[in-house]
C-alpha cells in the first residue's frame, strides 16, 4: 500500500461488497470478482478506504456463502484465487484495502470434513470436529436440547443413528467444535492463507458463537439473528471461551503489518469491550445506531454512549446503518414508528411506508455517519439510496429464513437485489444475463448512471460527504455532544457543528458557513438560514 498507516481502520470508510449482487462480469446473472474489478474506479471516486467482501469461498450458497465448503478456494461463480489476487493488487494501487469475511462458527454441510463425519462412526475423530450429540429418548429419537436455530426450527438434525448435529443457523451449516485443537489449527492456517495473499483484514462472522456450554442445558429462547442477547451465561452466545480464540487470531495478525479484524458480535453492551481488549479484536460492529428509531432522543443517546465508550477503552467506534442482513435504511426510515422491520415482513410495509421521508432521512443519516469519529461502514447501494425490495415474488426467494420459518418471514433477499448501474438495459447494467434476483422497474432511476454528475443526488451527497470527511473529521477524533433541544441531534467536531432536524418543523441553522446540507436548499420548504425537517447540515462555526 502506498500510504503506510497502521491505524487505517480507525477512521476509514469501509464499503461492504455483497459480491453476488454487485456487478456481473461473466454474464451468468451472478455478481463476481471480474465485475467488481471493472467497478473499482467507481469505488475509488466514491472515496472509500476499504472493501469488506462478503464470503467469496466455494459454497453451495444455501446461506448466500455463509455456508463455506472450502475456505481456500473462491467459488467458481465468483471467480478464481488468481482473480482475487489481481483484485487485491488493483485495489491497493488505488489506496483501497480488502477485508475478507471469515466464517468460523460453522461450515457448509458440503465441506469435506462434514461429509467425512457423516460417513464415520459416533465418537470418531471425524465427528469430533463438529457438535454431534446423542438424541434423547430410548433410541435417540428426540433432539438433545430444545435449542432452536436462528433461521427457525430445531437447531439439531438427526443423522439416522440416534445422533444429532448442531446447527445454530441453517440445517446446511453444521457448527464446528471449537474445543477441538484440529479445528483451531485449521483456522490458523486459513488466516495465514489469506494474509499471505494480501488481504488487509477479516470480518469475523458470528464472533460470539463458537463456544458452547458443555452441559448442553435447555434454553428459554434463542432470539432473532440480529437481536443482542442480554442474558448472562447463555449456553451458546458470548461465552468466555471465545476470548482465548480471539487472542490466538490476534497473535497471527500481529505477525503481519497493518492488518485488522472486526467482530460481528451480538452481545450485551457491557460485554462488548471485552472483545476489544488490546490483544483481541481491533474493532467490533456497533449495531445500536442501526437499531435506533429515528428521533433526536434515541440517536443522541446511542451516539453519545458509543463515543464515550470508545474514548474510555481507546477503541474506534464503528457506525453501520445497513448491511446484507437487515431492511435497507432508506425504507426503514420511511416506516411508521414502532414497525417490526427486523422480522422481514411477508406483506411488506404496504401503505405505512413513506418513500420520500425515508429518502430524506437516509440523506441526513449519511451526514451523520460520515461526520462521526471512528469508522463508517457503507452497504453497497446505500450511496444510491436503494430501498428494500420487499415485494419479491415468493418463487425467487433464496434466504433460508423463508423456508425455515414456514413462510412466516420473507427473509433478507430484499436488501440483496443486484445493483443498478445504468438507467436502462436488461439488468440496469448489472450484467448481460437475467440477474439472480429480479430488480424493480424504479431501479433505473436510482442507477449510478442516473445520478452521475448530479451533485444534488444521493450519490453526489455521499461523494461530497466522504471527501469533506477526509478533510475535516479524520485528524481530530474528538466529538462533543450538544444539547439543542428534544428535536435536534447536534455535536461538534473541531470547527464544525453537525445539526440534524429530527422534529416536525424547520429550525434555525447555527451561524456560520454551511459546508454541506443533506438536501439542496432550493428543494426544501425551509427559508434561508433554516434547516428543514429530516435534514442535516455541517456548519463551520463562526470563530
Ligand atoms: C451472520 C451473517 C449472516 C449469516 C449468519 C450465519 O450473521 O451476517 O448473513 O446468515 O451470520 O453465518
Amino acid at each position: 500500500m502506498a500510504d503506510n498507516n497502521a491505524d487505517w481502520w480507525r477512521t476509514g470508510v469501509v464499503y461492504q461488497v455483497y459480491v453476488r449482487s454487485f456487478a456481473d462480469g461473466n454474464g451468468d446473472g451472478t455478481g463476481d470478482i471480474a465485475g467488481l474489478r471493472q467497478r473499482l474506479g467507481y469505488l475509488s471516486e466514491l472515496g472509500v478506504d476499504a472493501l469488506w467482501m462478503n464470503p467469496w469461498y466455494a459454497s453451495p450458497l444455501r446461506d448466500g456463502g455463509y455456508d463455506v465448503a472450502d475456505y481456500r478456494r473462491i467459488d467458481e461463480r465468483f471467480g478464481t484465487t488468481e482473480e482475487v489476487e489481481a483484485l487485491i493488487a488493483e485495489a491497493h494501487d488505488l489506496g483501497i484495502r480488502i477485508i475478507a469475511d471469515l466464517v468460523p462458527n460453522h461450515t457448509s454441510s458440503d465441506h469435506v470434513w462434514f461429509q467425512e463425519a457423516l460417513a464415520s462412526e459416533p465418537g470418531s475423530a471425524a465427528r469430533d470436529r463438529y457438535m454431534f450429540r446423542k438424541g434423547k429418548g430410548e433410541n435417540g429419537e428426540l433432539p438433545p436440547t430444545n435449542w432452536t436455530a436462528v433461521f427457525g426450527g430445531s437447531a439439531w438434525e438427526p443423522v439416522g443413528d440416534g445422533w444429532w448435529y448442531l446447527h445454530l443457523f441453517d440445517v446446511s451449516q453444521p457448527d464446528l467444535n471449537w474445543e477441538n485443537e484440529e479445528v483451531r489449527a485449521e483456522f490458523d492456517s486459513v488466516f495465514r492463507f489469506w494474509l499471505d495473499r494480501g488481504v488487509d483484514g477479516f470480518r469475523i462472522d458470528v464472533a460470539h458463537g463458537m463456544i458452547k456450554d458443555p452441559a448442553f442445558p435447555d434454553v428459554e429462547k434463542v432470539g432473532a439473528i440480529l437481536e443482542s442477547e442480554t442474558t448472562e451465561d447463555h449456553p451458546f452466545w458470548d461465552r468466555d471461551g471465545v476470548h482465548e480464540i480471539n487472542r490466538r487470531w490476534r497473535a497471527i495478525l500481529n505477525e503481519y503489518e497493518d492488518r485488522m479484524m472486526v467482530a460481528e458480535a451480538w452481545v450485551a453492551p457491557h460485554r462488548l469491550p471485552l472483545y476489544l481488549r488490546s490483544d483481541e479484536y481491533h474493532q467490533s460492529f456497533n449495531f445500536d445506531l442501526l437499531g435506533a428509531e429515528w428521533g433526536a432522543g434515541e440517536f443522541t443517546e446511542v451516539i453519545g454512549t458509543a463515543v464515550t465508550a470508545a474514548e474510555e477503552i481507546g477503541a474506534a467506534s464503528t457506525w453501520v446503518l445497513s448491511n446484507h442482513d437487515v431492511m435497507r435504511h432508506a425504507t426503514r426510515y420511511g416506516l411508521a414508528k414502532g414497525s417490526a422491520w427486523r422480522k422481514w415482513p411477508v406483506t411488506g410495509p404496504v401503505d405505512a411506508l413513506d418513500v420520500e421521508v425515508g429518502q430524506r432521512r437516509a440523506r441526513a443519516a449519511c451526514l451523520i455517519t460520515m461526520s462521526l469519529p471512528g469508522s463508517t461502514y457503507v452497504y453497497q447501494g446505500e450511496e444510491l439510496g436503494l430501498p428494500e425490495v420487499w415485494d419479491l415474488p415468493e418463487d425467487v426467494l433464496d434466504d433460508p429464513t423463508w423456508e425455515r420459518s414456514g413462510h412466516a418471514e420473507k427473509g433478507r433477499d430484499g436488501c440483496r437485489v443486484p445493483i443498478p448501474w445504468t438507467e436502462s438495459g436488461p439488468s440496469f447494467g448489472f450484467g448481460d444475463a437475467e440477474p439472480w434476483l429480479p430488480q424493480p422497474e424504479m431501479f433505473g432511476s436510482l442507477s449510478a448512471q442516473a445520478q452521475e454528475g448530479d451533485s444534488g443526488s444521493m450519490l453526489g451527497l455521499y461523494r461530497a460527504a466522504i471527501a469533506a470527511r477526509k478533510e475535516h473529521f479524520v485528524d481530530d477524533q474528538s466529538c462533543e455532544m450538544l444539547d439543542l433541544g428534544a428535536d435536534v441531534l447536534s455535536y461538534r467536531r473541531g470547527a464544525i457543528q453537525v445539526v440534524v432536524n429530527m422534529g416536525t418543523s424547520s429550525i434555525a441553522l447555527p451561524d456560520g458557513e454551511v459546508l454541506l446540507m443533506s438536501i439542496a436548499p432550493d428543494s426544501t420548504s425551509a427559508g434561508p438560514g433554516q434547516l428543514a425537517v429530516d435534514c442535516a447540515a455541517w456548519v463551520i462555526a463562526l470563530s
